[in-house]
């Protein structure tokens, strides 16, 4: 089964409209042609409008960070699917775990909100992983076995090889700490079967992303793992150069 390559750039509340703009000028005749790697950026909210317009017709895609399940209504501060697909984003990141420690994301929000951005022609990257603690307890599988099932339960088979999933360990993310190759390619294999139970052939197809403190140097060891099919990336996604990088190293 081939899978195309994932490379996702999350740069949480970070660049201006502006430092987007002068980011995305700098990025495009690096990779905007590239076509075997899926690129996408996750600006903030404000820089979306920009960023779609100046990467229209590239292989550049722009996704929004997070989503509300409604699509209207007394939610203040939050952004909906059609006011996401009215400004041609192409996809949203569900459940990031920033979002679920600080604004209560929860799996029970999640179970709609990933079907939700189906319906509307989003490509949810639906976020899982353990804390440090839960890794330590041994607790690591009931975890994400947890957040798989909730937030994949009510997603038809048929649309599960859609959805894009990013294992993160919340110990490695913006830590410097990365899970070894052999942590990585377990949690990694282990959501691949959780999909599989849900349907064998979605299983197969659905593509897993590492994330968690991924650089240049570290980029090809974890890409290259069987069940690795791509990388969210934080810090190392806010310089063209190292971001560009990555993508380079997902071919
Ligand atoms: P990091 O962040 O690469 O800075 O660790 C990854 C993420 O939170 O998606």
């Amino acid at each position: 089964m081939s899978r195309t390559p994932f490379i996702a750039a999350n740069w949480k509340m970070n660049k201006t409209i502006a430092e987007a703009e002068a980011f995305i000028q700098a990025l495009l005749p690096k990779v905007g042609a590239i076509g075997d790697v899926d690129i996408v950026v996750c600006p903030p909210y404000l820089a979306l409008q920009a960023l779609v317009d100046s990467a229209r017709g590239s292989s550049v895609q722009i996704y929004a960070q997070s989503m509300h399940e409604a699509d209207s209504g007394a939610f203040t501060g939050e952004v909906s699917a059609p006011m996401l697909t009215e400004i041609d984003v192409q996809g949203v990141l569900l459940g990031h775990s920033e979002r679920r420690a600080y604004d209560n994301e929860t799996d029970r929000a999640l179970q709609q909100k990933v079907p939700r951005a189906l319906e509307a022609g989003l490509t949810p990257i639906l976020c899982v992983g353990e804390t440090e603690e839960e890794r330590e307890r041994g607790d690591t599988e009931r975890k994400l076995r947890h957040q798989v099932q909730e937030a994949l339960e009510k997603v038809p088979a048929e649309r599960l090889p859609e959805v894009v999933i990013a294992y993160e360990p919340i110990w490695a993310i913006g830590t410097g700490l990365t899970a070894t190759a052999e942590q990585a390619q377990e949690a990694i294999a282990f959501v691949r079967a959780l999909v599989e139970d849900q349907d064998k052939a979605a299983g197969e197809a659905v593509r897993i992303l590492y994330g968690g403190s991924l650089k240049p140097d570290n980029a090809a060891e974890l890409l290259a793992l069987p069940d690795v099919d791509g990388a969210l990336v934080g810090g190392a996604s806010l310089e063209p150069d190292s971001f560009a990088a990555i993508v380079e190293a997902a071919r």
